[in-house]
């Protein structure tokens, strides 16, 4: 069963793209998703069938931007519920034929809940793994009618082909899950969450009001043809997440990179005409990213850093634009450091002047193999 949206009736609002609707709709799409699994009381609230004191391990599959959002989640339930996870891309999953453990809880990540590779490797879990959880956006979808349990996302209808405020609602639901293994398995949780969750909407607002200062920084990259991304920890997937809508939107190669895995071969590609995106928050990781940075501008590299006030201060010597993000715990720095990564997509795409909403070659919902 195919669920048609009409496209035609959705509104922009105001909006030149679907794409900037969706980016500016993340606040309230977040709070939506908050007020669905966090209580008055800050307590988490997720299905009663999840019982994290009876899973061994986890396996997390999606395809795309949904897969950059498991690998973000697998540093949360690593670090703050010490639990074991597996991250994979469906259509890899689904030959691989991996073995899986009896006591796995296999996470199924999709907006769409429709996509195809997905769908395959949640059927082949079926009956082997101890339960399946579907996180999707379209609650009617066929993961969410082949899941165990359910959690839908709340993002409301994403159009644009790009996913953007989906992609921060299930960094919001996978956290929520690490905070609730942890809490059910007697784990300490990290200082001041899930209160700080509270604080995402209003940050995130102030980062889409501050466009502006991407739309310079994107008129350059326009230019380039290889822009690298650099992120370190739970940054990294972001890195991953800015390359792949950079290159779907503006059809300019992209590659992120793993920053300390600069030196073992795209330090290579570093010259002037190379721009490099570094994602780097003043957290535990930032002198190491920093001292990763300095080498590429050793080399002539032209370095673009979205950090903090804090970074912005330690490190913008010899940097060719800074980024700016207000302060946040730095367990949430992935869900608010996705919007830069967004926006740079977006700007970029319009300097170059491509298809917004509809990159050539790519569809909203893969439904075949
Ligand atoms: C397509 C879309 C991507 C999306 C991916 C997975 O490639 O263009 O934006 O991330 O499918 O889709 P899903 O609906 O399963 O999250």
């Amino acid at each position: 069963r195919k669920i048609k949206l009409d496209i035609a009736r959705i509104d922009k609002d105001g909006h030149k793209h679907f794409m900037a609707k969706e980016i500016a709709e993340q606040p309230t799409a977040i709070n939506r998703a908050l007020a669905a699994y966090l209580d008055q009381n800050n307590q988490i609230t997720l299905p009663e069938e999840l019982d994290f004191t009876k899973v061994e391990r986890l396996t997390l599959v999606a395809c795309g931007t949904g897969y950059y959002a498991c690998l973000a989640a697998k540093y949360w339930f690593e670090q703050i519920a010490r639990m074991p996870v597996e991250v994979d891309v469906a259509s890899e999953f689904r030959y691989r034929e991996p073995p899986i453990s009896a006591g796995t809880l296999a996470v199924f990540v999709s907006q769409s809940g429709e996509t195809a590779d997905t769908l395959a490797a949640l059927r082949y879990c079926a009956g082997k793994a101890q339960q399946i959880a579907g996180l999707v956006n379209v609650p009617e979808s066929s993961i969410a009618r082949e899941s165990d349990v359910v959690l839908p996302i709340h993002a409301g209808p994403e159009i644009s082909v790009a996913s953007t405020k989906a992609f921060t609602c299930q960094l919001v639901i996978l956290l929520l899950m690490a905070l609730k293994a942890a809490a059910q398995r007697g784990q300490p949780l990290p200082a001041d969450l899930p209160e700080d969750l509270r604080s995402l909407p209003g940050l995130l607002h102030q980062v889409i009001a501050g466009e502006e200062q991407v739309t310079a920084v994107s008129r350059e990259l326009a230019k380039a043809q290889d822009i690298i991304f650099l992120g370190r920890g739970h940054l990294y997937p972001l890195a991953l997440e800015g390359a792949l809508k950079l290159k779907e939107l503006s059809y300019i190669h992209a590659e992120g990179y793993a920053s300390g895995e600069l030196k073992h071969g795209p330090i290579a590609l570093i010259d002037e005409t190379v721009p490099v995106v570094v994602i780097a928050p003043s957290d535990a990781l930032f002198d190491k990213t920093v001292s990763n940075m300095q080498e590429v501008m050793a080399r002539g590299g032209k370095v673009i850093l979205v950090t903090d006030a804090k970074g912005a201060e330690l490190a913008s010597e010899g940097v060719a634009e800074t980024l700016v993000l207000p302060h946040v715990n730095s367990v949430l720095t992935p869900i608010l450091y996705a919007v830069p990564a967004q926006q740079i997509a977006y700007f970029t795409a319009i300097a170059k002047g491509t298809d917004v909403d509809q990159p050539r070659n790519l569809a909203k919902s893969v439904t075949v193999e």
